[in-house]
């Protein structure tokens, strides 16, 4: 099969921090097919030569196990090819389509990794050049718009151009190996199913935590803050993930249909919630990494007085007779303790307790997404710690641990992501009605925050972000798991 990817951003930080690696990554497996060009697109003034000298010195700041021998790099960058282009000019797009038209490839993918205001015109545009056919697929990145009309507009637009089997938006949460692992943990298996509703669980806690700042992103991410940059997609699609029904099978539509029942389901906010159950803050200096760390309102980029926020947790519930009264917690921010991702589910102690066990001591199971990916159940047992009483429990927990039973060499999010877009399986992205729910739902914290002069509550850099994301699960009678 023959495909040319067009790489809208060709030159920005996610094409050579994330895609370029994975494309190589794929060609270094052999899963690339093996006619295909990479074409990268921007407005820098670049020759293919000087591109792919680019994205050479770019793989010298990639994970060290990614990057390329000079040899295998070479063989790879055969594959990379540059056009300059400025997305509002008409006349470019007709250089593209030349371009395109040199040999005519079963598969055309247009990946949009550019800021989502040039989405919209980019559609238009690459329709108005005749480029929007049956071979082409069209890959937008997150986030797609800033609020629901923006993101309507964008929808609308893309599905004006190209049929809804045509569109991948990517969330790349969604590749990760530790995600699908979690769908097979949930229809795979039996042996969770029966226990995975409100009988027997107490709360569900999604953390996505990272220990770095805002890097180079600091413009980028002042005005976007984490409730869009993660919330609404990353943190929300875990959410589905866990609190779904079995789909009927596993084709991308029925995946979808019962994602979309979870977002539809999320109780609406009352201006109690709002006040109670949403927690912003903002890191200030303090320690990250062994280092000191700067204050974000300090960070390249970033206003001197932006209320950004640069961490979120909140409480949310899903209305239907599976998980009504159970709270889901989310909590994610940047510069927090430690970078790590995982889902805890959190189940309810024994009804009658016969044995003596630790204060609060219940069955827990753990999904580690990051940076290990595994499971951890945590079980009580008398491991005979306390020798004078036979009845004590202590807790233990069973390990797996998923990169030392596959090896830690599994496909990588992208890497999966966009081997799935040229083979044309779309069920790892979203559809347009699940992301407009997600705005529907997070838009009233938006208003919310535009009202409230309070601002973000700081939090040193380096912590678990405010004392108030505590104070929230203390309120439920819960606290924050921190196994990683
Ligand atoms: C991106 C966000 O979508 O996800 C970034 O824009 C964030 O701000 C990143 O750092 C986290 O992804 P991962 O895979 O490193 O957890």
């Amino acid at each position: 099969m023959s495909f040319d990817l067009v790489l809208f951003g060709g030159t920005g930080d996610l094409a050579w921090r994330k895609l370029m690696p994975a494309l190589f990554q794929a060609f270094r497996h052999g899963t690339l097919p093996k006619d295909g060009r990479i074409i990268g697109v921007a407005r820098d003034e670049l020759s293919d030569e000087a591109y792919r000298a680019l994205i050479r010195s770019r793989f010298e700041e990639v994970d060290l196990a990614k990057r390329p021998t000079p040899e295998e790099f070479d063989a790879f960058a055969q594959r990379l090819h540059f056009l300059r282009m400025d997305l509002s000019k008409p006349d470019d797009y007709q250089r593209l389509a030349a371009t395109l038209q040199e040999r005519a490839a079963e598969v055309v993918v247009m990946y949009l990794a550019t800021a989502p205001n040039l989405f919209t015109v980019a559609c238009e545009q690459l329709a108005a050049a005749g480029l929007n056919t049956p071979r082409t697929r069209l890959v937008l990145e997150k986030p797609l718009g800033v609020d629901l009309a923006s993101n309507r507009e964008i929808n609308a637009t893309a599905q004006r151009v190209l049929s809804e089997q045509q569109i991948f938006r990517i969330d790349h949460y969604l590749g990760k190996p530790s995600v699908q692992n979690l769908f097979a943990l949930r229809f795979g298996n039996t042996l969770f199913e029966p226990l995975w509703r409100r009988e027997n669980i107490a709360n569900i806690q999604i953390t996505i935590a990272e220990d770095l700042g805002v890097e180079r992103r600091g413009a980028f991410y002042d005005a976007t803050g984490a409730l869009r940059d993660m919330v609404q997609n990353h943190a929300l699609q875990l959410l589905c993930a866990i609190a779904m029904e079995p789909p009927i099978n596993a084709q991308a539509d029925a995946i979808r249909d019962e994602k979309l029942k979870v977002l539809r389901s999320l109780k609406p906010w009352t201006p109690q919630a709002l006040g109670q159950h949403v927690v912003r803050g903002q890191y200030t200096g303090g320690v990250a990494e062994g280092e000191a760390a700067r204050a974000y309102r300090e960070e390249p980029g970033v206003r001197p007085d932006s209320t950004t926020e640069t961490f979120v947790a909140l409480r949310a519930e899903i209305a239907s007779w599976r998980w009504a009264g159970v709270p889901f917690y989310i909590r994610t921010g940047k510069r927090l303790a430690a970078r790590e991702a995982h889902i805890v589910v959190n189940f309810r102690p024994t009804p009658h307790a016969i044995f003596d066990a630790p204060a609060g001591a219940a069955n827990k199971l753990v999904i580690n997404l990051q940076p290990r990916d595994g499971l951890q159940l945590h079980l009580l047992a008398q491991g005979q710690v306390n020798r004078r009483n036979a009845q004590a429990l202590a807790p233990v927990h069973l390990d797996l641990d998923f990169d030392r039973s596959f090896g830690s060499e599994r496909v990588g999010a992208y890497e999966r992501l966009l081997l799935d877009v040229i083979d044309g399986r779309l069920n790892l992205f979203v559809r347009s009605d699940e992301q407009e729910e997600a705005w529907r739902w997070v838009e009233p914290i938006m208003e919310h925050w535009a009202r409230d002069t309070a601002g973000p509550r700081p939090y040193a850099a380096g912590t678990w972000g405010p004392s108030a994301s505590s104070t929230m699960l203390a309120r439920d009678g819960f606290s924050w798991s921190e196994e990683g």
